[in-house]
């Protein structure tokens, strides 16, 4: 059994520069970055130590090792066959979706999301001038999935790209293996190329049904780029290397005639760094999903016996717990209300999606203290 991966204490973590701990004053406790407290991998590690004693610190240049441990890691992992040659780099999973947009989208033209979700799915489309549909996902309390008959009258009314976020961030929801099937079917019989960011797939929990979705179905393949990568599974997002994946050799042709740039304004660091965490760092991410499969249990049992009105659903994956704080009645900006009165930041639910205001999303990739402590005084602030 994998060894669990545990967070250091609150005054190391003050101490560090990245976002999530830089960007509040120190009376705040931060938990809206998708960013997780544990310490990186041994072998990434030891990978950047060997890369600035020799200040090896130039240009990324050819890393075939990068795709063939992704490739490995995958087929490992998932059974999913992918071809290292269909494996590009970007310097983020922002940029290679972008990147991938302005390729495969002229200015104006249709590009379909579903809310709630993660929030740059409302921003990456529009720099490059795609014209956005939402197409809800339905709801029952905590449940959610696909809406396949609204989604399908938008591709017919002429959707060319749908920006799948799957497993879904914020709502912790794998969806099922049959709608993304159907899905599938769906985007190839109207000619649409489904980009699927997959950065949470590593993060998937023990026993869970998750399927990368090019693996599902030889349409699934034929119509989809994926996106993947170390930035939340590894914890490397400020080490700057995405993956862009394609199954189709059709696909393939239409991404490569991205800018070679697109590529080497990956990180060397990154693509390092990556290559240790597909191919040596396997233990130290089933630690973490250990960690995290007992944090969202505690997040369950803190919910149930300090502020039992909030809603919650366990997650299936990763680290962000997904509340509906509504009956809290907290006004218009949960969130603003938490931190002016808790001093505890949490991402406002406004941000992925006009319906969601009365929900936060809370980051639990931390201790176990921070995460109670982040709830005392969350009560604290009632
Ligand atoms: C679904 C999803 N995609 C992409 C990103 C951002 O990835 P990157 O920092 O590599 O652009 C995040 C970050 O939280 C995310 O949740």
């Amino acid at each position: 059994m994998a060894e669990a991966v545990r967070a250091p204490e609150l005054n190391e973590l003050r101490g560090r520069k990245s976002s999530k701990w830089s960007t509040y004053p120190s009376d705040v406790l931060p938990l809206p970055v998708a960013e997780m407290d544990f310490p990186i991998a041994e072998p990434i590690k030891q990978a950047l130590h060997d890369m600035v004693n020799r200040s090896d610190t130039g240009y990324l240049g050819p890393m075939p090792e990068l795709f063939e441990a992704f490739a490995n890691f995958a087929d490992t992992r998932w059974g999913w066959k992918v071809d290292p040659t269909h494996i590009r780099t970007a310097t983020d999973a922002g940029v290679a979706v972008v990147e991938v947009i302005r390729t495969l989208l002229n200015p104006g033209e249709k590009l379909l999301v579903s809310s709630p979700v993660y929030e740059n799915f409302w921003t990456w489309p529009v720099e490059v001038k795609a014209t956005l549909i939402d197409v809800p996902l339905k709801q029952d309390g905590e449940n959610y999935w696909l809406d396949l008959d609204a989604i399908e009258r938008e591709y017919r009314a002429g959707v060319r790209v749908h920006l799948l976020c799957y497993p879904h961030n914020p709502v912790g929801v794998i969806f099922s293996k049959e709608a993304l099937i159907s899905l599938a079917s769906l985007a190839r019989k109207y000619g649409v190329v489904i980009i699927s960011d997959e950065i949470h797939g590593p993060l998937v929990y023990k026993g869970r049904d998750f399927l990368p979705f090019m693996a599902l179905s030889d349409d699934a393949r034929e119509v989809c780029v994926a996106i993947s990568g170390t930035g939340k599974a590894f914890n490397l997002a400020g080490l700057k290397c995405a993956l862009i994946i394609t199954g189709s050799a059709e696909l393939k042709k239409r991404i490569n005639t991205m800018p070679e740039a697109v590529s080497y304004r990956t990180s060397i660091f990154g693509a390092v760094a990556a290559t240790a965490a597909f191919s040596q760092s396997i233990d130290w991410l089933d630690g973490v999903i250990a960690t995290l499969e007992e944090n969202r249990v505690l997040v369950r049992n803190l919910i149930d016996s300090k502020i039992p009105v909030i809603k919650y659903r366990e997650p299936d994956f990763s680290y962000l717990a997904w509340l509906d704080v509504s009956a809290l009645d907290l006004g218009d900006d949960p969130a603003k209300y938490l931190l002016e009165r808790g001093k505890v930041a949490f991402k406002g639910g406004y941000m992925y999606g006009p319906k969601h205001r009365q929900y936060i999303r809370f980051n639990f990739g931390t201790s176990p203290e921070i995460i109670t402590e982040a709830f005392d005084r969350f009560l604290k602030a009632l």
